[in-house]
């Protein structure tokens, strides 16, 4: 199995020294060039600065294409036992935070080359035998991300077991369910946790099937229409777990779609947390006060003593929208550029890196931020309790007993109306007084207009019921455990 770096806690150097060599000795690119490139553009098209974080999966995929040129005959075995050697070095040196990054040597890939060449000498100079930096480019990110993925996937889990373990307490909690913001109809406190459960099980999945499509290998593709050396691409795919190979080499150097792909799952995931996050907010005001957000979560006012502010929801909403900016950045990067790899790809990367960044802190603090709620049953009820939410309840047991839906809608109307009037609820009003909206309600009818009463009749898959959410909590509790 591939390491998984980001799961084992590495962090990225930033130690970057522009004092290292050019990668000429005459600080050109090249004998092909007269003269330097200029200090500015040297700056404009370097991409160390953020590309280091690609560093260990970089020389994964050195590790893997070396050891295939050895097995090909194409580089002999002392290479390889050099290449491995140099390579196991500098892993060292980039976790350790010593490798000197060098701007002069324009981005990841070329620094860790120059590193090899200078440790090892010949060896390193053949590594690149067969493969250009499009492909390795492409490869470097597309292992990136799986790692990211599989790291991301495992933190939704544990949002999804913190929503859970809050809403197995509330089952039984009523507050008001909302339409246009408006009281409408009584539910669980659980019930509505769980609708974000469902949300970030649509979430969980997508990921797991864009994983498909970056799990795909691009090296042997090399600048863009493959290479004559007699490579084996299956097999380089094997030693870094790539369950295939791209299979058109132009194709396989210029794709983004994986990036554009997750970064579009990625935002789903932190619109959905910013709507949780917009309610969170609602309901800690003052104003609402169904719930509390721990202490820790939250940030006071430099002027107002009394303030406790919902500081992390409020940038969750916020962030939200960088995660959607940098979906547009990717789309936009790419719709007008011509076959096969060109240089606007390097642009690939800060909006992904970010994305990623973004969304495993906010998933990590919201796991603990939802643990750390406190639920206000008594005002959640309390609010249940003023907007005859369960008028419709009223309808339905008129029609339970033959009078058509539109006729029993009207009834409730003005027994709602009534109600109004008097400053009471639906419950208050007497047996003789409601049977004037309709001669069909008896004394049944209490049991019916109650708040549990009104819960317990939506008793269905999908339903406010408490058996049904208590069930939907236990699916899902196993559908954790088993996936
Ligand atoms: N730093 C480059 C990138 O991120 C690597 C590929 C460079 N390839 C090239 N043909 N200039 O895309």
């Amino acid at each position: 199995m591939p390491v998984n770096y980001l799961a084992s806690g590495f962090k990225h150097p930033t130690n970057f020294g522009l004092e290292m060599a050019s990668i000429q000795d005459k600080g050109t690119w090249s004998g092909r060039f007269a003269e330097p490139v200029a200090e500015l553009v040297k700056r404009y098209t370097a991409s160390v600065d953020f590309d280091h974080k690609l560093a260990l999966f970089d020389i994964q995929g050195s590790h893997a294409h070396a050891q295939m040129l050895a097995e090909c005959s194409i580089i002999a075995m002392q290479d390889l036992a050099d290449i491995q050697r140099g390579l196991a070095q500098i892993e060292q040196e980039v976790i350790s935070g010593e490798f000197a990054w060098s701007l002069d040597l324009e981005d990841v890939h070329l620094n860790i080359e120059k590193r090899l060449t200078t440790l090892v000498g010949d060896a390193g100079k053949r590594l690149h035998t067969g493969r250009s930096r499009n492909d390795q480019v492409a490869t470097d990110i597309r292992l990136y991300l799986r790692s990211a993925v599989d790291d991301l996937s495992k933190l939704i889990k544990s949002l999804q077991t913190s929503i859970l373990d809050l809403a197995e307490q509330h089952t039984r909690t009523i507050m008001p369910g909302f339409t246009h913001l408006q009281v409408a109809q009584p539910i669980s406190f659980a019930h509505h946790l769980m609708a974000y459960y469902e949300m970030l099980k649509r979430d969980a999945e997508r990921l797991i099937d864009c994983r498909k499509r970056v799990n795909r290998l691009p090296l042997g593709a090399a600048a863009l229409a493959g290479t004559s050396y007699p490579i084996k691409r299956e097999r380089v795919a094997e030693l870094l777990g790539f369950e295939a190979v791209c299979e058109n080499s132009l194709d396989a150097v210029s794709d983004r779609d994986f990036a554009i792909e997750f970064t579009a799952c990625a935002a789903l995931i932190m619109t959905h947390l910013s709507r949780f996050s917009e309610e969170l907010i609602l309901w800690m005001s003052p104003m609402v006060g169904f719930i509390d957000i721990a202490d820790r979560f939250c940030t006071g006012s430099s002027i107002m003593p009394q303030k406790k502010n919902p500081d992390v929801p409020e940038l969750v909403r916020g962030k939200t929208g960088r995660v959607n900016g940098h979906l547009v950045a990717l789309l936009t990067l790419m719709k007008g550029q011509p076959l096969a790899y060109n240089k606007d790809n390097q642009e690939d990367k800060e909006p992904l890196f970010d994305t990623v960044d973004t969304l495993t802190q906010t998933l990590r603090i919201y796991a603990d931020m939802i643990a750390g709620i406190t639920v206000k049953p008594e005002a959640m009820r309390r609010a249940a309790l003023q907007g005859y939410a369960t008028a419709t309840d009223l309808a339905d047991y008129l029609v339970k007993k033959g009078l058509p839906f539109r006729d029993a809608h009207e009834a409730v109307a003005l027994a709602v109306r009534f109600a109004e009037q008097r400053g009471c609820d639906l419950s208050d009003i007497s047996l003789v007084e409601l049977q004037n909206f309709s001669a069909l309600i008896e004394d049944d009818i209490y049991q019916v207009l109650s708040l549990e009463g009104s819960l317990a009749s939506r008793n269905h898959i999908g339903g406010t019921a408490p058996n049904q959410v208590q069930a939907a909590i236990a699916r899902a509790r196993t559908r954790l455990a088993t996936s």
